[in-house]
């Protein structure tokens, strides 16, 4: 077991961004994740990546930088339509995608294609198309990066949100290893009209185009793919890390106010009150959609996707920077960042 020094992560970030850590270590099982966090160099900054696909690095990394390859899929128990899975966390997100629908499972067929790794998928509760992680979600294993205790997390110490986990608030955030996730799916399908989420409006067209009458968990994965491969450009051909803002919610009343202006606006209306807004259409209409500036680019099927077009991640993080200002000026609204932004680290 070694670390490795001045190691090149662009080939860990779906960003590309060409920067060194400093120290290196891709562990694939537990003794090698605690032998790394016990001999790795005293340094501030010990990172933990998966795929890299939710991350900007705009420098080289001063510090550690753990990468999660720990691989499995069991189906631990099965009863009642239901069946429990453990994953471990540096299993990709697609191939688990792949593995439940290949066994007939329902549950993450709408979430197929999200680029990434099972351990860093409930940091930001990933989603799409009506689903979210946590709604098969059970619980979770980590580690401490201080103190290399391993400890379960269940679905209410997780408190999710949209696009958010306890994982991201100031006490948690980069202090813990998730090693495997505990998921629900459902292995009988009783009643295909409840049992999928077909209620986006870019399923509901898919599947009336294909006319589809019976669902099933791979037609639904299918349908999914295909409307992701339209809109979304694979980081292997265009740098990225998908939506780079998150939606924004703003109040009831912000929201009457904003549309007077803008009547256009595409929005959602969420519990409690609050109107989640669609920060690739305020950006796309104010004509940003295609633009390249200092080597990033707003990618020109979807204005939420911002492209490495050779300046690196500082590049696509100025170029972030310019749209968070117009949409502010024009909309009143502030777009928060989705992925996790690295500066330099001292
Ligand atoms: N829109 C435009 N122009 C654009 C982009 C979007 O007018 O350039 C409009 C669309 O026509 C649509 C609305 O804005 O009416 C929403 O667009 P879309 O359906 O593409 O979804 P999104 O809100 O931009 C979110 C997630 C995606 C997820 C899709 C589908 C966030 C930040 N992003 O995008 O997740 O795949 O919904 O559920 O919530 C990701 O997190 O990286 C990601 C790709």
């Amino acid at each position: 077991m070694m670390f490795q020094t001045e190691f090149n992560l662009v080939g860990n970030n779906t960003l590309a961004s060409s920067v060194q850590a400093d120290y290196f270590y891709s562990f694939s099982t537990q003794e090698e994740l605690l032998w790394s966090l016990e001999n790795k160099p005293e340094k501030q900054l010990c990172l933990i990546l998966g795929g890299g696909s939710n991350i900007v690095f705009t420098s080289d990394v001063n510090g550690v930088v753990l990468h999660n390859a720990m691989q499995g899929i069991t189906a631990v128990d099965e009863s009642d339509g239901s069946v429990l899975i453990e994953v471990a966390g540096g299993v990709e997100w697609h191939s688990l995608v792949q593995w439940s629908i290949q066994r007939g499972y329902a549950g993450l067929e709408n979430l197929s294609l999200i680029p990434g790794t099972v351990g860093a998928a409930p940091i930001q509760n990933i989603g799409a198309y009506g689903v979210e992680l946590c709604d098969v979600f059970e619980s979770l294993e980590a580690v401490e990066i201080k103190t290399g205790k391993c400890r379960q997390f269940n679905k209410l110490q997780c408190d999710f949100a949209y696009r958010h986990s306890v994982f991201k608030t100031l006490e948690y955030r980069g202090k813990w290893v998730i090693t495997s996730v505990m998921l629900k799916l459902r292995s009988a399908i009783l009643n295909t009209a409840v049992g999928f989420q077909t209620g986006y409006g870019e399923i509901e067209a898919e599947l009336a185009r294909r006319n589809v009458t019976e669902l099933s968990p791979q037609i639904m994965s299918d349908v999914v793919v295909s409307i992701r491969r339209r809109k979304l450009p694979d980081p292997a051909d265009l740098p990225n890390v998908g939506s780079f803002f998150k939606n924004p919610i703003v109040s009831d009343v912000d929201f009457q106010r904003i549309q007077q202006q803008h009547p256009g606006m595409v929005n959602y209306t969420m519990a409690e009150q609050r109107v989640k807004l669609a920060a690739g259409w305020m950006i796309d209409s104010l004509g940003w959609k295609g633009r390249e500036m200092d080597g990033a680019k707003v990618h020109d099927k979807q204005a939420l996707v911002l492209i490495n077009a050779g300046g690196g991640g500082q590049a696509v993080v100025n170029l972030s920077e310019c749209i968070q200002k117009d949409v502010v000026n024009s909309f009143g609204v502030f777009l928060e960042p989705e992925p996790l932004i690295l500066g330099a680290f001292k």
